[in-house]
């Protein structure tokens, strides 16, 4: 079976490449590399033993998706291409809707084209939005706050509309928490661009001295400590959840949606406590006003992916402290040696 993955090359397509190869799946990545790097593939192959196919190229370029789908015979489709950034989708909504939404639209014309029905998205827990309460479960209502969750909740939309209009189409959309951690090799893990957005990546650059001190976005929020609570997830734990998914897909037609989390709300100070006690490194942290856009908590009902794709997590908050940061120690300068 072979299994076309766009965005490969990215933080948790590579991961999820190397889980996808270990199952037995034939991989064929397709990333255009605009937040990665090409060498990633040289750490995917010392890790798998073996090169991983791949074709530069991006979603949107119709062409090249069509010849793609001519050359290679494809039974499925993971789909992780796509721009992630929620400040930067509010500064570059036009650019966030073009690469996410315009360019699944492309991709899902080429499968269509080509016969192929079978496509796994990379969706978000920020399709909750801000009025549900927590543990957020599957049917409840989406919405969003800025253009990257607009894109998530349009093109759920779309792709379960493909999925009414043909019956042939198998569609799963997962919803991840919040990954973090890295490959236990430390030779492939995130890559964030510039100074980071997200939480673990900043406490992992300020452990390493490239940064001085985090900044923690408020301590008032009606949560155990103040400090905001989220979900996070070993990007190994997601990896194993697409390969569930894709076993799923081939038995179960239309349009399916899970969680991917662990069911475990972790606030920040605990984030920045368990960092510091399992890789004995100190954190120096101040607090600051609140970030925008932010809610207090954010956590999985996990129960739909337990019962129905026998999704479990089997990494534990200590694993993902140390495995996030025995990747940026091995890689103070990425995949540059
Ligand atoms: P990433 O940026 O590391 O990986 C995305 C990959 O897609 C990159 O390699 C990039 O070069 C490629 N890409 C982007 N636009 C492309 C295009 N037009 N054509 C071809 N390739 C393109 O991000 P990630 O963290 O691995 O996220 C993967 C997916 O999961 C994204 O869709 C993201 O929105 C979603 N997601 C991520 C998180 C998270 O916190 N990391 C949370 C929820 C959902
Ligand atoms: N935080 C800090 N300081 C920082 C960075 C983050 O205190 O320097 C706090 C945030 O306020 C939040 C928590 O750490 O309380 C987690 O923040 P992240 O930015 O790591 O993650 P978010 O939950 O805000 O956002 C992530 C992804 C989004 C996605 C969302 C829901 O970045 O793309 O999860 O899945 F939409």
């Amino acid at each position: 079976m072979k299994v076309l993955v766009t965005g490969g090359a990215g933080y948790i397509g590579s991961h999820t490449v190397l889980t996808l190869k270990s199952a037995g799946y034939d991989v064929l990545i397709y990333d255009n590399f605009s937040n990665s790097s090409q060498a990633v593939l040289e750490r995917l192959e010392e890790l798998s033993g073996e090169a991983i196919p791949f074709v530069e190229g991006d979603i949107r370029d119709q062409e090249r998706l069509d010849d793609l789908f001519q050359q290679h015979s494809i039974d499925s489709v993971i789909h992780f291409a796509g721009l992630k950034a929620v400040g930067e989708s509010v500064l570059k909504p036009i650019e966030y809707y073009d690469n996410n939404v315009s360019g699944t639209v492309t991709l899902l014309k080429a499968m269509k084209k080509a016969g192929v029905k079978n496509i796994v998205f990379s969706s978000s827990a920020t399709v909750y939005g801000s009025n549900n309460q927590v543990p957020f479960t599957e049917g409840m209502p989406t919405s969003a706050t800025n253009p990257y969750g607009y894109s998530k909740v349009m093109i759920e939309q779309i792709l379960s509309d493909v999925a009414k209009s043909d019956p042939e189409w198998t569609i799963t959309l997962l919803r991840y928490f919040n990954p973090i951690g890295a490959h236990k090799s430390g030779r492939i893990g995130e890559l964030p661009n510039g100074v980071p957005n997200n939480l673990m990546p900043y406490i992992t650059q300020v452990a390493v001295g490239k940064l001085d001190h985090l900044r923690v976005f408020g301590n008032d929020y009606d949560t155990v400590d103040g400090t905001g609570v989220r979900d996070y997830i070993h990007v190994l734990d997601l990896a194993r959840g697409h390969v569930k998914a894709l076993q799923k897909n081939a038995a179960v037609k239309g349009v399916k949606t899970y969680n991917l989390g662990t069911g475990e709300g972790v606030s920040v100070l605990q984030l920045v406590q368990a960092f510091e006690k399992y890789n004995d490194i100190k954190i120096p942290y101040e607090i600051v006003e609140r970030r925008d856009g932010d809610i207090a908590t954010c956590y999985a009902s996990c129960e739909k992916a337990q019962r129905e794709l026998g999704f479990t997590t089997e990494e534990s908050l200590k694993d993902m402290v140390v495995d996030s940061w025995r990747w940026q120690k091995q890689n103070p300068k990425g995949y540059e040696q």
